[in-house]
Formats: structure tokens, sequence, C-alpha cells
């Protein structure tokens, strides 16, 4: 069989690809990790820059002489290095200089002229050139970026989370492509601040101005957002008291007494809570105390220098309770009450064995006792001890509707121990009927978009694909939003910042002892308009908007009529994520809110689990070489299939994902669940080679940040890109002598041009 060699069966320059996919973990606006969680995304700058070199032929394949070859790859490197930077995202030109350079690439493949001009090269990229093929698509870096390369994008998963956050970043928006938003007039008023939900703009600026790409949809996101939290506000805002307080002359505050509420209305500020701080509470196993025991990790609410704030138990003995108080200034918080050994009672002190905890968690007897609130000062966060009446109010809450649905696998690890048995039991009455009533208005917005696409003159059956399409982005918001309103929160009390840290900031529900309650209303850490704001920030930035997409859910065992397409892929990695039952959490939510308008992919209550390929023993009655095999042989399978469907001129490409269990530091996990991988880079290297299917290249990928990688791993990389090509069927062996032979022939210039490629030393051997 022939073919071009591409560039990425040559060189690439790894060092500009792997400097910028560490500089994206720190992006924070715009980056399609803000549209909604996924596990284990890859950077979009590796993923661009492999998609790139994998169509684009090496130079030496038309380049008259190997010095012109090597100018010619320069020049190739230089596009590349501007590609992959972040900033030029929305550079129009850079792109169509890239699509041009594919489309270069695509003809002479093809042996037909180049299309001129960027209409006609989109149009040939997006009918001649193979399509992209993610069977494993995830959180969507892949599709996404062939999309923004001009190639049509097919994506795939099994689970229906994934399925969502792919439609909404390729298929959704190139539908509704330089349209303006459909909602009605605005009032006049202040010009709009990125991320107010175009509050204050004028209507006819809606169609004076050119909405380019995706921004008319994310505007639209941004106005029936702000719709449904100023709807929520008014069914739900009692819900979320104020703070009345009077400043202090040292600049503190103290709450406001209710003569003085009354009286001298002048000084009282009423300030709108970010947070309530809670300590689930256990009663005292001692039988001469008995006291209803706060269980807290830390009581430090800010260690911000020179801002020091903390919580104060004061306990009573005579009447075994504990109330707090907040200080400030000089001083230190007292420990916790709860560390790894166990807990300890705060007013008698008595140990507290962890199997006491739990078996009043299981037996419902945990409760929750408010220990703080924060504050929106005018110069940044007041922390105030708990009143009263907002522990009454927070208990008058009493939700409709709830998820009972139990928390499986690996999301099951650790909180069913103390009673936390389902979904639902991971969040408050409050924060159960706020997911609630914010779910319920995706559903009303949905009705709003639908009549106002109409008054704007959409037809009907486009009025209502929108709708779909806007009410898609809402549904994340509440999902973002179940993210950061469940217990599992807790207040992030750093010297840098003082901020509700989300429930799945590690990739396992683990248990909160004290929680962060924190209000839709706020417009700081944690509250819905941010949702929305960020959802919206990620459709305007990152969504190329352009040429067609294809998004379903399925197997990719089972694929599929594609053929004819070029392969990029990132699968999953023995037991290193659970995707499926993490993501269980959202499902629920998004079920809930956007189930009637994707009835084909939320057929189960549940994210269906059995095809997942995950190498979870619990799945194989605790048989780990069961599911190891059951995970290798299942890629084995996918392997085969996508050499079936792969257009031979181009190369496949795997990434491996480097498993940070394979380091010492996580040998001795916790449940000792994890696999022994050792093998695993040899058993990805079998199941490619028994598919029929030959190895053209392995490039290491960096995609941490080195200070923040772990001591251990700091001279590996943490993901490898795979290439690969059909193997033709009458592929002969070679001898060794033959192979020796041709390694001493190629070799030598092939590490030429890796170093020239740089490659940092450490990762030569791999990449050669
Ligand atoms: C490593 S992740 C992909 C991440 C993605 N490249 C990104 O950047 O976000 C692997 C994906 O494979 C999916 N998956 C697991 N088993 C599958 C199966 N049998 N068929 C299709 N997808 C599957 C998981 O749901 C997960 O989204």
């Amino acid at each position: 069989m022939t073919y071009r060699k591409k560039l990425i069966e040559v060189a690439l320059p790894l060092e500009e690809i792997n400097k910028q996919s560490a500089r994206e973990k720190s992006i924070r606006h715009g980056h399609p990790s803000t549209l909604h969680l996924w596990w284990a995304r890859r950077p979009l700058a590796a993923c661009r820059a492999v998609l790139f070199a994998s169509l684009v032929d090496d130079p030496s394949e038309y380049m008259p002489d190997e010095k012109s070859a090597h100018d010619e790859r320069e020049r190739l490197f230089r596009l590349i290095e501007r590609l992959v930077n972040w900033d030029n995202l929305n550079d129009e030109k850079l792109f169509a200089e890239a699509r041009l350079e594919i489309a270069r690439s695509v003809a002479r493949n093809l042996g037909v002229e180049v299309p001129v001009g960027d209409a006609a090269i989109r149009e040939f990229l997006a009918t001649k050139a193979p399509p992209v093929l993610d069977p494993f698509a995830g959180g969507g870096s892949i599709p996404l970026e062939a999309q923004r390369l001009g190639l049509r994008a097919y994506a795939s998963d099994l689970n229906p989370v994934a399925v969502l956050i792919n439609k909404a970043l390729i298929e959704i928006p190139p539908r509704f492509a330089n349209r303006p938003p459909v909602h009605p007039p605005l009032t006049p008023g202040p010009s709009p601040r990125r991320g107010e939900g175009g509050r204050g703009e004028e209507q006819p600026s809606l169609f004076q101005k050119e909405w380019r790409g995706a921004q008319g949809l994310a505007e639209d996101v941004r106005y029936y957002g702000k719709w449904m939290r100023d709807e929520a506000e008014k069914r739900i805002g009692h819900l979320y008291p104020k703070v009345s307080v009077i400043a202090n002359p040292d600049g503190t505050y103290r709450h406001a007494t209710p003569e003085e509420i009354q009286n001298s209305k002048s000084k009282i500020q009423h300030l709108t809570v970010i947070a309530w701080l809670w300590a689930r509470t256990v009663k005292c196993p001692n039988p001469a105390c008995g006291a209803t025991m706060p269980l807290a990790r830390s009581f430090w609410l800010s260690t911000k220098k020179g801002k020091q704030a903390w919580v104060q138990p004061i306990v009573d003995n005579k009447a075994k309770a504990v109330r707090f108080e907040v200080r400030t200034g000089e001083g230190k918080a007292p420990d916790g009450t709860v560390n790894r050994r166990g807990a300890s009672c705060i007013c008698c002190g008595t140990p507290v064995p962890f199997e006491y905890i739990r078996a009043e968690g299981k037996a419902k007897r945990m409760g929750a006792q408010l220990m703080a609130i924060v504050a929106e000062g005018k110069k940044g966060r007041i922390y105030l001890a708990p009143v009263a009446n907002h522990e009454e109010i927070a208990s008058t809450a009493v939700p409709i509707w709830k998820p009972e649905l139990d928390l499986m696998g690996k999301a099951a690890v650790n909180v069913p121990l103390y009673g936390l048995r389902t979904q639902a039991d991971l969040f408050t009455a409050r924060q159960l009927v706020s997911l609630d009533i914010f779910s319920d208005l995706t559903i009303e917005a949905r009705k709003r978009i639908e009549s106002d696409a109409l008054v704007a003159g959409l037809p009907l059956p486009i009025a209502s694909v929108y709708a779909n399409g806007v009410m898609t982005y809402l549904g994340f918001a509440v999902d973002k939003a179940a993210d950061y309103w469940s217990t599992i929160c807790f207040w992030h009390n750093g010297a840098a910042h003082q901020k509700i840290v989300n429930t799945f900031a590690r990739q396992a529900i683990a248990m909160s002892w004290d929680f962060a309650e924190g209000n839709p209303f706020s417009e700081s850490s944690g509250h819905f308009f941010r949702f929305v704001s960020l959802i919206s920030e990620v459709i305007d930035t990152a969504a190329p908007a352009i040429s067609t997409a294809q998004v379903k859910q399925c197997d990719a065992a089972d694929l599929y009529s594609n053929k004819e397409v070029c392969v990029s892929t990132d699968p999953p990695y023995y037991d290193n994520i659970s995707y499926a039952d993490l993501s269980d959490f959202f499902y629920v939510w998004l079920r809930r809110s956007l189930g009637k308008i994707y009835p084909e992919i939320f057929t189960t209550m549940l994210v269906p689990k059995a095809q997942e390929l995950v190498a979870t023993p619990y799945r194989f009655d605790g048989d780990k070489e069961r599911a190891q095999r059951f995970f290798e042989e299942g890629l084995g399978r996918v392997f085969v299939h996508l050499r079936e469907i792969q257009q031979p001129k181009y190369p496949i490409t795997v990434y491996y994902a480097f498993k940070q269990a394979e380091t010492e530091e996580d040998s001795n996990d916790d449940n000792n669940d994890t696999l022994a991988v050792s093998t695993g880079w040899e058993t990805m290297l079998e199941a490619i080679l028994l598919a029929g299917l030959t190895l053209t290249g392995t490039w290491p990928m960096r995609t941490e940040l080195i200070t923040s990688l772990k001591k251990n791993v700091s001279a590996l990389a943490s993901s490898i890109v795979i290439v690969c090509r059909v193997r033709a069927l009458d592929a002969h062996a070679v001898t060794r002598r033959e192979f020796i032979a041709a390694l001493k022939r190629e070799l030598p210039p092939a590490l030429k041009e890796l170093q020239q490629g740089y490659i940092a030393p450490v990762d030569l051997a791999q990449a050669a």
C-alpha cells in the first residue's frame, strides 16, 4: 500500500505544543473545560497540532531535495507554533492559512487542483478531506479541533453526558452561525459588561451589529440564563435571606439587633450572602456528654495575610451545646474536630472513631449546624457568625422532586459509608429546591425562546430546533450549579482565594465534614449567572461554528456506517477514571431538564455502564483479572473496527494516557483496586498490532505544567500520541538482519530531524 508520509510521521515542534498545552490549563474564560465538566480532557493545542500534522504531507513527499524539505518543514513548524497558541484562536487569517495547507495535501493525495479562496477551500475540506472520527469523544477536544480546521467532525461516546457536550461544542453552533440573537428588546441603559446578559443593550443594535460565528447564540444563552436567574429569585429568593449588619469602628461587622433593624436604618447594611458554612454533626457517644458535636476539618475561614478570619467554637458545658463566633485579626483557629484518624468531641474531648460516625450517618442521625456566614461586602468578603433565623429559613425548604437513585461504583466508594447513599443525599433540602426550580425554568425558558424566535422571523421547525439548542446550554448551567451546590463542596480558605470548591475538584465523591452552601443569587463564588456566563463565553470564544458535525451515542465497538475516515482518538485507560459512575451526578439533572428534547440519549435512568470500557473489578464480582481482560479485549475489538473504516492514505492517531497510578505514589491506593498496569504500554501496542495496524510514530506529550507535576513523574510525559497505519494484508515480515539494516539507514537522519523538532532529551528515546 503506498501512501504519502504525513508530517506527524517525521517531526513535530513538540516544545511549543507542550508549552501551549500546559498553558491551557490555566485558561479560565472561554475554554471548553468551562462548558461542562469532563474528566481527563486532552489539551486543545495538542489535538489541533496532531490533527494538522496527520493531514499534511511531510515535505519530503513533495520537495525536490533534503534541504528544501527541511526548510519547508521549518515553515510548517512555524505555522503549527502559531496555531497552538490560545491567543490566536480567533485569528481567522491564520486558520485560513492552516486550512489551505491541509487542502494542498488533500488535493495532492487525490490528484486534483487546490481550490482557490477560503470559501472554496472550506467547501473542499468539508466534502473531499476525510472526516475525522473520534469514537471516544468525551469532552470533545479532538472533534472540536477537527472542526476548527475545517474538517467534518464525527464524534461518538457511550456516555450521554459526553454526547451532549459534543453536541454543544460542534453540532449546535454551526447550525445557527452568523445569526443575531432572537431575544426581545431590552430597556436602554448602560452598555452591557461582558458576561452580564446583555443587560441594557437596545434591540436595534442586535440587528445593526454583525453577529459572527456563534456570538448570537451565546448572547441568547446569556439573556435567557439571566431571565432564569431573575425568575428563580422571584420564586425562591426568600430561601436565601440577606444579612443585616452594622460596621464596627475597627472595620469589622456585626449583625444588627432586631431593635436596630427597626430603629436606626441608616447605619444598617443589608448584604447578600455568598455562602452559608455548615458543619455536619452527630451526637457525642460519651453517655456523660451527649452533646451535638460539630464535625469540622478546619475552622479557618481565610488564611490571607492581614485578612485572617476563623470560626471560634464556644462550648456551653451545661447545655452540652456549641455555638460559633467569628474572629478576625491576630490569632489562630483552633484545630478542626476531624482528621484522618477520626473525630473528637469538642465539648468533652472524647475521641470518636469513624465507625461510630458511619453508623450514625447510616441511621440518618447525622445533622448539620451553621458555623458561619460569608457575605458580600463593598471591599471583599465579610465573615459573620450564624444567625438563628438563617438556620430556620434553610429548614423550611421542601423539595418537590429529588434524584433518589443510588450512587454507583466509584462514586459510591466513600460517602455511602456515612449514609449518603443516593444522588439526592448529596444535597441539602434547599439545594434540591433550587436545582429543581432551575431545572423547571430551563423547560419554561425553552417555550419563551421558541416564541421569541418565531417573532424574530425564524420559521417553525428552525425556531424549535434553536430553542432546543439554547436550552441545552441552560441545562449545562444547572449541571454546573449541581457541581457547586452540593454538600461535598467546601470553603477554600487559602491565602490567594476564598471561594467555594466544587464537588468534582477531585475525581471522586469524597466525604466533606464542613461544607459551603452557595447562594444562587449572589454575585460571587458559586452564583447561577456565573455558570451561564462561563458557558456563553465558551460558545463565543471556542466554538468554531463551521463545517458539519455528526454526534451520536454509541459503543465504540458497534460503530458505524462511516467509511474512509481519519481516526484520532483518546481511549479510556484501564480503571483510570470511571466516567459512567461519576457522570451519573450530572446525568440525573440533565435528564430532568433536557430528557424530553433528547429522548434517544436519555433512555436509561442512569448512565449506561455495562459496555463502558473500564477495568473496574466491582463490575466483575471483584475479579481483577476478568476486569482487565474485559478492557483489553474490548479495546482490541475497537481497533479492529477502526482499521476497517480508516482511510489508508492517512494515519490513525491514538492518545495513550500515561496512568498516574503507575507511579509509586499511588501504588498503595486506598481500596487497592488499582491494577498493576506496568504492562499497559505493551498491551496497548499489542492491541494495535493485532488489529492489523502498524506503528509509524510515537510522540510524548506533556500536558502538565512542570511545577505542578508530582515529584516522581516529573521526568515522564503525561501522555503519548501513537501514530499508526493500516497494515497491508500482504505485508511481509522482515528478518532481524533486514530490520537492523533499515534501522541503521533510517535512524540517524530521523534523530537529527527529531532534535531539530525541539524534543526534550528525556523524551528523545520515546519519540525515536
Ligand atoms: C479519555 S476519555 C476521552 C477524553 C477526550 N479526548 C477529551 O479530551 O475530553 C475516554 C472516553 O471514552 C468513553 N467510553 C468508554 N467506554 C466506551 C465505549 N465502550 N464506547 C464509546 N465510548 C466509551 C468514556 O465515556 C470517555 O468519555
